[in-house]
């Protein structure tokens, strides 16, 4: 974040000693980004963060695409999948390219192990259920409605509470980002922004495990996944400051920016990262002008692919579509309302939807094991 967040006891010039109780040291782990140009936080462990006694390559993950399918647009129910896994492991890759990675999982399981991302930051969008994300900056609580971003290389571990639980899962090969247009030179939330630094939350709380028995902490690189097995607990850490940290941003708090006539899609946008954006449709007042049409007008995605996740209320201008579909309109040809919803629209003061898009600049295939969920009716559905 374009913040500086300080928890936990950390010594007073950093790359000075630091010592424990029994007079022995602390271990300092820099955690920075972009060739120590990015962000970055300063981490002191109990243990070498380096430690690990076991390593082990444990599959191959790389994801397997479709081939080339008629360019159209595409609806896939992602309901259709109703195991109950771990936040990690049960994941269902959907979508992807060389910039993103889009699935869902519905985690009702504690992780038995720790997971890092080795290759970018992720964003998981808490659909429904709540719990914690025990990471080593710390604790965070999430609800419906939060974006949950986590940088790369964080270690952590998903906690859902009791019941149902549903995440969408967008997995980077980049670092998620604030626009930079809303941001000033400083990194500072501008007051145009549709959200401000008070509506950003990283870890609550700072636990501190000191056990010495054997952990795993799984490892995403390069499309394989790696078990590295440490004798110490992966989180140990006794404080941190900086600026990388993970954090919450609940969609409840998007200020949405609306206007007399249509507003274009960027208003949405939420994050950023290489190649792609994030946007949140959130509940909001329609365009006021008095002959205003509040459903968008026909547009082409000249060089981006659309993506959109249904999460709740009434899409305006979207028929057949449900709560957890997504819906994929390539670049190429021009996508729109569905028949008679520009007429209903006319009038309509405000909208209830709640939807999650992405836009990606390169590009986007359909994961092969996505097949059963595609409603292969959609494309016909102008008609
Ligand atoms: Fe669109």
């Amino acid at each position: 974040m374009p913040f500086y967040k300080q928890m936990g006891k950390i010594p007073r010039k950093r790359h000075t000693v630091f010592r424990k109780e029994d007079g022995s040291l602390y271990r300092e782990q820099v955690m920075g980004t972009k060739g120590f140009s990015g962000i970055q936080s300063i981490l002191y462990h109990h243990n070498p963060p380096t430690r690990m006694i076991r390593s082990e390559l444990l599959k191959d993950c790389r994801i397997q695409y479709e081939d080339q399918a008629d360019l159209a647009p595409r609806h896939l129910r992602s309901n259709y999948y109703t195991d109950l896994t771990d936040a990690v492991m049960g994941r269902h890759y959907i979508l992807g390219n060389e910039d993103v990675l889009i699935g869902v999982v519905n985690p009702t399981k504690k992780m038995d192990y720790f997971y890092r991302n080795g290759d970018g930051d992720e964003v998981l969008f808490v659909h429904y259920g709540s719990g914690k994300v025990e990471t080593t900056f710390g604790t965070l609580t999430y609800k419906p409605g939060d974006y949950i971003v986590l940088p790369i290389g964080t270690i952590y571990r998903v906690v859902p509470d009791i019941g149902e639980s549903k995440m969408l899962v967008i997995e980077t090969n980049s670092w998620i980002t604030t626009p930079k247009r809303y941001r000033n030179p400083h990194g500072q939330l501008l007051e145009h922004s549709p959200f401000c630094e008070r509506d950003f939350h990283g870890p609550e709380r700072l636990e501190t495990y000191v056990e010495t028995k054997e952990y795993e902490v799984r490892t995403k690189s390069r499309g394989f996944l790696h078990s590295h097995v440490f004798g110490h607990h992966p989180l140990d850490v006794v404080g941190w400051d900086g600026y990388l940290f993970p954090y919450i941003f609940p969609v409840e708090d998007f200020e949405p920016i609306t206007g007399r006539i249509h507003m274009p899609p960027p208003i949405h946008q939420t994050f950023e990262a290489n190649n792609f954006v994030i946007c949140s449709f959130v509940p909001r007042m329609y365009d006021y002008h008095p002959e205003a049409v509040p459903t968008p007008y026909y547009h082409s995605n000249v060089d981006s692919d659309e993506v959109l996740y249904y999460v709740k209320g009434n899409f305006m201008s979207r028929k057949g579509i449900e709560e957890g579909s997504f819906t994929l309109h390539p670049s190429g040809i021009p996508h729109g309302p569905h028949p008679g919803t520009i007429e209903a629209s006319i009038g309509k003061k405000e909208t209830f939807e709640l939807a999650v898009m992405i836009d990606t600049f390169r590009p986007l295939k359909v994961v092969k094991q996505a097949h059963p969920l595609e409603d292969k009716a959609y494309k016909y559905s102008w008609i």
